[in-house]
């Protein structure tokens, strides 16, 4: 092999390696975002949530927005999920506990934190 077909090739070779890495990571990433959206808690989102919170959590009001990572009420799954079930006392947050089972406020908590942009993620 000349020098030149060597190098043409290990380019080529390393162009396929870039390729495949950028491949596999959108790839992982679709589905890390298939897995957060279960048709039956984007449902229920859709019904009890986006009114105030905008389809993609990405309302105007700061408190409202889950996509700027800035919790008022904590990020940790417990303390969104605990936000969900008992309302925020005072605000037009109501609590859900009546209207939703705890594994739905689960999925529900889990699925809003999921807005925040990777980028900005903390945790
Ligand atoms: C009638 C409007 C309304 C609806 C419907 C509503 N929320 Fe809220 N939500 C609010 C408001 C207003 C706040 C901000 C409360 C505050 O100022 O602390 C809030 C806050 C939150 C927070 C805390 C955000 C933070 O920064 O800590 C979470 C989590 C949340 N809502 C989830 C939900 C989920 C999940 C649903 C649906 C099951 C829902 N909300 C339905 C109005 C609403």
């Amino acid at each position: 092999m000349s020098d030149h077909t060597f190098i043409q090739t290990k380019a080529l070779l390393q162009a396929t390696l870039v390729g495949a890495v950028i491949g596999l990571t959108l790839f992982g990433l679709s589905i890390a975002q298939q897995a957060q959206a279960d048709p039956a808690t984007v449902k229920l989102y859709k019904t009890h949530c986006q009114s105030c919170h905008m389809p993609n959590g990405n309302a105007r009001a700061k408190p409202l927005n889950f996509t700027d990572s800035e919790w008022k009420h904590g990020s940790s799954h417990r303390e969104i999920a605990a936000c969900i079930r008992d309302g925020v006392k005072g605000t037009a947050m109501r609590p859900f506990k009546d209207k939703l089972k705890p594994a739905e406020i689960d999925a529900l908590a889990d699925y809003v934190k999921a807005f925040e942009k990777p980028a900005d993620a903390k945790n």
